[in-house]
């Protein structure tokens, strides 16, 4: 082919893949995250050291976990050329059950480009970065979209593909004037249909809380702050049931915990859920930064586990992301509460979930089985191993990825869902692309 052709099949193909580099990324805070199959997408977050003039990032970081690596220099890579459309914190992240969407809800919205950005530039609530065509759209969506709200914590149910979004805060008319909202958001990703669940003993508005989806279809929404910004009581768990559409309060036993908010919430294979960090009263930190919430037992029920001592482990980090990794608790980024002043690392830790030990180096528990075959269509998500498909520009399939996670589901304060997708990950120079998405 002559030069020109080349340089624009070059062009097309930066164009239509991720560009993703090496980098030591800056702190953040208030990003959210969701699993990917065996990576780790971080999405937005505020930050004092932003590379643009907005402290709200809009970023995309990915880390991939088929990898061992040290805490100390974890392989953060950046997806350079496609960022989130505009600055994202405080928002909530889900994975279609076909995995190959990461849907970004409400949060934050701002122009990443300008020093005082107006938080009315970015109107529609739900953008969509499709991970197949590495693109950001807003989705058409059907029935009566919900206002923004941000400091908010989605579920999403794999088998139906619906999610699930409560409260949450907003600003109205400049600084002190503002709602905490407490309806419950449904959004069909299959029918891309938005709808209301019950307002029948509906908690109070809350926000900065944490929702998990336990596997009988219940999301336990735990700690946060209410319609006045003050602690949530953590022993008192509100419950819906997304079965039934009915909310229900439970009065946990065990340990009484101190309340708190911006905390991250894993759920483990065998539906405890773990909870990590967060900030109480005005910003103080937390004594127990680890708590369990056994949900086998009626009521639920609260214990501190015995924790490894872990070095250079700051008192608590709040506004952080969390994901479950096979046993593993990624606890990445946030902030310290009382010290959001000072320059910050971005914080790495990963609990084994087995027997609360605090590990430095990662190991994957096995190795994805890369296989040839020929699949493309979407895969069946019911706990089987997961084919997980990229094709070439002829057609012709490179490889199968297995991922043999089942249960597993990690959400965060301010975090995704589980998954596995699809990644053919090659590697080149520092910004060359990272994936080869076709040209056609
Ligand atoms: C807050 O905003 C609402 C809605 O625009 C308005 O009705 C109300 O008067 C405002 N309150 C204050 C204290 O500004
Ligand atoms: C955090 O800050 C508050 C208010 O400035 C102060 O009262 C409190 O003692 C501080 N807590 C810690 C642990 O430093
Ligand atoms: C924790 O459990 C893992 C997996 O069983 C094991 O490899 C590790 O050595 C254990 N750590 C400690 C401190 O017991
Ligand atoms: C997924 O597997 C289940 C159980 O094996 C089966 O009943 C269902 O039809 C499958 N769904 C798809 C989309 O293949």
């Amino acid at each position: 082919m002559n030069i020109d052709n080349f340089i624009k099949i070059f062009f097309l193909m930066i164009l239509s893949t991720e560009i993703g580099q090496s980098l030591i990324p800056v702190e953040r805070s208030a990003l959210s995250s969701v699993l990917v199959d065996k990576r780790i997408y971080f999405l937005g977050g505020e930050s004092l050291h932003s590379p643009k003039p907005s402290s709200t990032l809009d970023q995309i970081l990915y880390l991939d976990v088929s990898k061992s690596f040290n805490t100390v220099n974890p392989p953060f890579e950046e997806i350079i050329n496609v960022p989130i459309p505009f600055g994202s914190s405080y928002a909530t992240t889900f994975l279609s059950p076909q995995k190959n969407v990461i849907y970004l809800f409400a949060g934050n919205m701002v122009d990443a480009n300008t020093k005082n950005p107006s938080l009315e530039f970015y109107k529609p609530v739900l953008h969509s970065y499709n991970l197949e065509t590495r693109e950001w759209t807003v989705p058409i969506t059907n029935g009566f979209e919900p206002t923004r709200r941000r400091a908010i914590n989605g579920v999403i149910n794999k088998e139906t593909g619906k999610f699930y979004v409560f409260g949450g805060w907003e600003q109205i008319n400049g600084q002190n004037n503002y709602t905490v909202y407490n309806d419950m958001i449904v959004f069909d990703t299959i029918s891309l249909t938005w709808s209301i669940g019950s307002t029948i003993n509906a908690p109070l508005p809350r926000t900065y809380y944490t929702a998990t989806l336990l596997s009988n279809g219940i999301i336990v929404f735990i700690g946060g702050k209410d319609n006045n910004f003050r602690d949530v009581d953590i022993n008192q768990l509100a419950l819906y049931d997304t079965k039934v559409d009915k909310w229900s309060i439970m009065t946990a036993r065990g340990v009484t915990l101190e309340n708190r908010g911006l905390h991250s919430a894993v759920l483990t294979p065998d539906e405890r859920i773990i909870i990590f960090g967060g900030s109480k009263d005005s910003n103080e930190p937390v004594l127990n930064q680890l708590a369990v919430l056994n949900t086998k037992t009626t009521p639920y029920e609260w214990s501190i586990p015995q924790v490894s001592a872990i070095d250079n482990m700051p008192l608590t980090t709040s506004a952080h992301s969390a994901t479950l990794v096979e046993n593993y608790m990624f606890i990445n980024f946030g902030t310290i509460p009382n010290y959001s002043k000072i320059q910050l690392l971005p914080f790495f830790y990963i609990l084994d979930i087995r027997n609360f030990t605090w590990v430095t180096h990662f190991e994957p528990e096995e190795s994805p089985i890369v296989i040839t075959s020929v699949n493309n269509s979407p895969t069946n998500s019911t706990n089987s191993p997961d084919l997980t498909t990229e094709k070439s520009d002829n057609g012709k399939q490179i490889g199968i990825i297995i991922g043999t996670i089942g249960l597993s589901v990690g959400v965060g304060t301010v975090v995704g869902l589980l998954g596995y997708k699809y990644y053919k990950k090659q590697k080149y120079k520092h910004t060359i692309p990272t994936a080869g998405s076709p040209i056609n």
